[in-house]
């Protein structure tokens, strides 16, 4: 039998909190579809005070898709959809998505370090969409809290779909059809620990990952609602404009999506919490305002999404 869900609006744009259901228990297909269909509307939802084990989290992320990490680790050869997100462990440990637990191989580096592998951050503190270098990404994320700094800590989302609904016509017309090319960032390799997928894997990661275009306007494949695609963590700059112009462009709008109307900022208040977003329409960070205290999160990802350009009229879900 169904259970009375109840879908809570967090802000006027973006986060919702989903109460009524009992993530401890096997959750009905129509109930499944609601959450799903919250989690398009919404584009972040909250799931508190269940305190869920590993193993829920993993049956609670894959009701937005089959459990599968980011493209780059499928490509490196690793096939776990989690990952514990750690300062202490030198930033992200791949995680098994079951257990909870660290998985993988750790052996020392053999190049020495550099900068960015010697001061770890937890997740990456600046607005970014995970990854967006490749062709596609992951149809949802789902954080779960293991250890809670007493102080800071907090996870902030910022939603694409109202940023781009909050632009002018004019722009958004204008917008449409231009495209931004997303690159790897420095750092980005060692933050991974590429070095643990062998003597090729950096040579392997650099033919298959070169600069790739995206457009600027998206469309979401479930909504029609559509949205900016660009980051400030991987998109490098607009196609087709002067270095002047694409520099005043990016600036222009990320100064637009991480406005504080668009954003919901998710505190944290006990282990087995999980928030769960849309990578697709949402950008993510961490301020990295806890240290020196502990703060260990395992982010799970399902399902896969191409950021493709918009081919219909919108269409908002009631
Ligand atoms: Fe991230």
């Amino acid at each position: 039998m169904s259970s009375v869900i109840q879908v809570v609006p967090l802000t006027s744009n973006v986060g919702a909190r989903i109460e009524g259901v009992d993530l401890h228990a096997d959750v009905d297909a129509d109930d499944i579809e609601q959450i799903r269909r919250a989690l398009w509307h919404y584009s972040v939802l909250v799931f508190a005070g269940q305190r869920l084990d590993a193993g829920e989290h993993s049956r609670l992320t894959s009701f937005f898709g089959s459990l599968a990490p980011l493209e780059i680790f499928t490509f490196l050869g690793n096939s776990n959809p989690g990952l514990a997100i750690d300062p202490r462990k030198g930033g992200t440990v791949s995680s098994d998505g079951k257990s909870g637990r660290p998985v993988g191989f750790e052996k020392p580096p053999a190049v020495k370090a550099s900068a960015d592998a010697l001061h770890p951050v937890s997740e990456f503190a600046g607005w970014h969409t995970d990854s967006s270098f490749t062709r596609r990404l992951p149809q949802a994320a789902a954080l779960r809290a293991e250890v809670i700094p007493p102080v800071g800590g907090d996870t902030t989302f910022s939603s694409l779909c109202a940023a781009y609904e909050a632009l002018s016509p004019t722009m958004q017309g204008w917008l449409q059809g231009i495209q931004a090319l997303h690159v790897v960032p420095p750092g980005y390799k060692n933050a991974i620990k590429i070095w643990q997928y062998g003597e090729d894997a950096e040579a392997r990661f650099d033919a298959e990952y070169q600069p790739r275009e995206h457009p600027v306007v998206i469309e979401h494949p479930e909504t029609g609602r559509k949205a900016l695609f660009v980051n400030p963590g991987y998109t490098h700059r607009i196609v087709g404009m002067t270095d002047r112009e694409s520099a005043s462009m990016l600036r222009f709008l990320y100064d637009h999506i991480t406005q504080p109307e668009f954003v919901y900022r998710h505190h944290w208040s006990e282990p087995g919490d999980v928030v769960v977003w849309d990578e697709l329409v949402c950008l993510h960070r961490a301020p990295n305002d806890f240290r020196p205290h502990e703060r260990r999160l395992v982010r799970l990802t399902a399902g896969q999404v191409a950021p493709n350009p918009p081919t219909r009229q919108s269409t908002m879900i009631g």
